[in-house]
């Protein structure tokens, strides 16, 4: 173990099983670039208060200038054995500038620097997946565009629903992508706000000007309860939420590409640079990225569920307990991060395969609603007019036969109302030109959305 941050008032140090416990270095080394440009500012604050003069100031802001290059370079090399990351900085610091790296250290303590630096961490990683949500929203609609031509069946409870665009598909995935869009975003708006000067719980003695600071660091705003400040992990709550919400419809779409990519199936084939082989089975090929997609949604539900368990019932202020709260966060970065990133690479390798989709098309009766409501427009009441068509369909379940193939004199005896015009109200291309309200699957309709997002997502 390093150098202790708090030797003082303690006689013996701390026991080797306990003190390799309490280390968060492995994990929280990632904040060193937040960490050293959160010690300048706050040398910058301590000099306009008179703590620091202004050539200490200079001298300091050089070595964390250069420890920030050495450790680009390799932090490896440097990292010892030290607890975390902002003991690292300082222990570094420390050897290089003698006791100056200590001075540094007025006013602030790792309660409100931890979280502070975690807040810009995750703003940057927030602006790196929305970028991803972006592209991947990109990708879509440019599948949706050059299919907007290709009816697909429509499915609820997995049953053959009715006929709507591939397009419509496509795009629904765009809507879920959208306001998962809003809520990283909202994610980012309550994580832009600045605890530093909260200072261990109670605030800083030193007259810190914690506006200055949070400008320097690119916060939009500062904490207005020092107590709070240091023990509030709700923006990470809100942005695990988010990104659990993310995460699901991922695993939906990711549940639908390897449904569709079975042979069993076969509506789609997706690109080899996403597929595996098997050992064994030399025809197989696997949609592996699809897949574990899907199964690290669960890693991200953990993860929420991991940092709301960790919350729970914790007593003001900073417990020591919340130096649990990274792992759960930076898992939940990197696999939404990646996952987002590989779909959206793996969307324009799908081709979609026009004789099976056009085959499940001519099963199960997809068109089945357009006779109910032809029916309808005939001024029967619904119930009857959904009474009969089932009638219709038993009739051409029986025979074999698909319901355009049922001859007009058959369908008279069902209802003598039902005119020749029905052929064309049975046709999958009538059926969905027919659904041109805002929301529907008319080709009309699925254009304007197209545009809709391409003009927001640019
Ligand atoms: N590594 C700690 C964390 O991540 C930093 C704060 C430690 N503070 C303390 N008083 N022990 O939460």
């Amino acid at each position: 173990m390093s150098a202790k941050l708090w030797g003082g008032r303690f006689q013996s140090g701390l026991d080797p099983d306990a003190a390799k416990f309490s280390v968060s270095l492995d994990f929280d080394k990632v904040l060193y670039p937040y960490d050293i440009r959160l010690n300048m500012a706050h040398s910058r604050a301590l000099q306009s208060v008179g703590v620091l003069s202004l050539s200490e100031y200079e001298t300091l802001v050089a070595g964390l200038l250069q420890l920030r290059t050495d450790m680009d370079a390799d932090l490896e090399g440097l990292l010892a054995q030290d607890e975390d990351i902002h003991s690292a900085i300082e222990r570094i610091l420390t050897a290089r500038l003698g006791d100056l790296g200590k001075k540094m250290h007025a006013g602030k303590s790792r309660n409100d620097q931890v979280i502070t630096d975690v807040r810009m961490f995750l703003k940057d990683q927030i602006l790196e997946i929305r970028e991803a949500i972006r592209a991947l929203i990109q990708a879509l609609v440019a599948v949706a565009e050059a299919h907007i031509e290709w009816i697909f069946p429509g499915l609820t409870h997995f049953q053959p629903g009715q006929p709507v665009l591939l397009s419509h598909h496509m795009m629904a995935y765009v809507e879920q992508l959208t306001r998962d869009d809003v809520r990283f975003q909202a994610a980012y708006v309550e994580t832009d706000v600045c605890p530093l000067g909260s200072g261990a719980m109670a605030g800083n003695t030193y007259g810190i000007d914690r506006h200055m600071v949070a400008t320097e660091l690119g916060f939009s705003q500062i904490t207005m309860n020092s107590m709070d400040a240091v023990s509030d992990r709700d923006f990470m709550l809100s942005f695990c939420s988010a990104s659990a919400i993310c995460a699901t419809h991922l695993s939906r779409l990711a549940e639908e590409l390897v449904l569709w990519s079975s042979p069993l199936i076969g509506f789609v084939k997706i690109g080899d640079a996403f597929t595996t082989g098997s050992s064994i089975m030399p025809q197989k090929k696997n949609p592996d990225i699809a897949e574990l997609v899907r199964g690290k949604t669960g890693r991200v539900t953990g993860n929420l569920v991991n940092l709301l368990q960790l919350m729970k019932a914790l007593p003001m202020t900073y417990n020591r307990d919340l130096q649990e709260d990274k792992p759960a966060l930076f898992d939940t970065i990197e696999t939404v991060k990646t996952s987002l990133r590989c779909f959206a690479k793996m969307i324009p390798t799908l081709t979609f395969q026009r004789e099976a989709i056009d085959r499940a098309l001519q099963t199960g009766y997809i068109t089945a609603t357009e006779l109910a409501d032809y029916l309808v427009r005939k001024g029967f009441p619904f119930r009857e007019a959904h009474e009969i068509t089932g009638k219709v369909v038993l009739h051409a379940e029986t025979h074999g036969v698909q319901l355009t193939e049922i001859g007009l004199a058959e369908f008279q005896e069902f209802h003598h109302d039902i005119a020749a015009d029905i052929y064309r109200i049975l046709s999958v291309r009538d059926a969905i030109e027919a659904k041109n309200g805002v929301g529907g699957t008319a080709t009309i309709q699925v254009q304007s959305q197209i545009k809709r997002v391409q003009e927001n997502v640019g």
